[in-house]
């Protein structure tokens, strides 16, 4: 039987390369490759720095640190989002506060986000999921109205572009997330990026200990609170090698995306959320709405196909359950959504047979 993954990272021959030569300098910590990485990170997503850290989730907390905002404030969050945008409001200190989603494009509802305003709200995370944009006009219209910060979760849009901008670059930060599972990796990892110099310092001392400039020993004075979201040159030399295809791999994936729109087209229990792709979205994960979403799901892997239902609603799991909360379009979308197979190495003809295998199941049902 034909085996379709639903996502593999890859990796080459420039990576190993890299990674030979920050082991043959001896200098495996935090630093010149890692500043490349940055540098060449700014030019490619058109802001002015980029900080890199550890993960995504630590480009989130650091965000949140920068402005501020910790205990007895308020975060507004979707209630459909992987839990790590929700974990790093916690770790700050502050309180997450869920919002709904569109029931279209699955990204933060701007409707819902006014709701979800009171005195102690200071910021709000949009997240752009499997890369596509959430509504940033009127969220950045809303949260300038109410004096918010919007701190953008672009941790699955990196390269993807909405209201010709690349996401990321709205708010006072854009949070990136380059572990296995994106469009480039570094293993984990990840990038803060903004326009504003004052953030950037900050963030330089958030991450080192709250010191700014490599330090030179250990009896001086540190001016700051600070933690330690280093990424080493070994992890940014991952990185560079990876940058080496990432055109290649924005191909693929609008390839695979292509294909699916095409040959989902008239399947009535299929939906797609879609992507802007002629205005430079990056479909990540392509992703559906599905009846029977579990069903079809089995059915799939029973043919050899990999595929992901999306995570479950933020107020459903135990850390952050809200009996009584009502998010209609989240609790909705999340029975049934599902990520078709986006792995680089799909041919036209894997996802041809993805889409096949799925219209079989639907007709056997009808
Ligand atoms: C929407 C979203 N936010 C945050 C993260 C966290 O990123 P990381 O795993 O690098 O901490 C991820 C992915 O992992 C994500 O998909």
């Amino acid at each position: 039987m034909k085996k379709i993954s639903w996502w593999e990272p890859m990796i080459g021959e420039s990576e190993r390369a890299l990674v030979n030569d920050v082991l043959a300098s001896n200098f495996i910590n935090d630093g010149k490759v890692t500043t490349d990485f940055e540098n060449r990170l700014a030019d490619l997503l058109e802001c002015r720095h980029v900080v890199a850290v550890t993960s995504g989730t630590a480009a989130l907390f650091m965000s949140l640190a920068v402005l501020n905002i910790g205990p007895g404030d308020e975060v507004i969050v979707p209630d459909a989002t992987f839990i790590a945008t929700v974990n790093a409001v916690a770790m700050s200190g502050a309180t997450p506060v869920l919002a709904d989603i569109d029931p279209v494009r699955l990204t933060l509802s701007p409707e819902s986000v006014s709701a979800a305003i009171t005195p102690k709200t200071k910021a709000v995370i949009p997240v752009h999921v499997s890369g596509r944009a959430a509504d940033m006009e009127k969220i950045t219209k809303i949260a300038e109205a109410h004096g918010l910060h919007v701190i953008e979760d672009a941790a699955e849009a990196f390269m993807s572009k909405g209201g010709g901008r690349y996401l990321g670059a709205f708010g006072v930060t854009g949070c990136f997330s380059f572990s296995p599972l994106k469009l480039i990796t570094t293993g984990q990892g990840g990038v803060v990026t903004t326009n504003d110099e004052a953030v950037m310092n900050r963030l330089r001392q958030i991450k080192d200990q709250g010191r700014l400039g490599r330090s030179t020993g250990v009896d001086y004075v540190i001016p700051s609170i600070g933690y330690n979201f280093k990424l080493t040159n070994l992890q940014a030399a991952v990185g560079m090698g990876q940058l080496e295809t990432l055109d290649w791999r924005m191909a693929r994936l609008r390839g695979h995306y292509r294909v699916y729109e095409r040959e989902l087209d008239g399947i009535e229990e299929i939906t797609l959320p879609g992507f802007d792709v002629e205005n430079g979205e990056v479909p990540l994960w392509t992703d559906v709405l599905a009846e029977r979403r579990d069903e079809l799901e089995a059915y799939l892997r029973d043919n050899g196909i990999d595929s992901r239902r999306f995570w479950i609603p933020i107020h459903t799991q135990p850390s952050y359950r809200a009996d009584g909360a009502n998010f209609p379009n989240c609790t909705q979308a999340m029975n049934k959504a599902l990520w078709l197979p986006a792995d680089f190495d799909l041919t036209e003809e894997d996802v041809k047979y993805v889409c096949d295998t799925i219209r079989e199941y639907y007709t056997k049902l009808a």
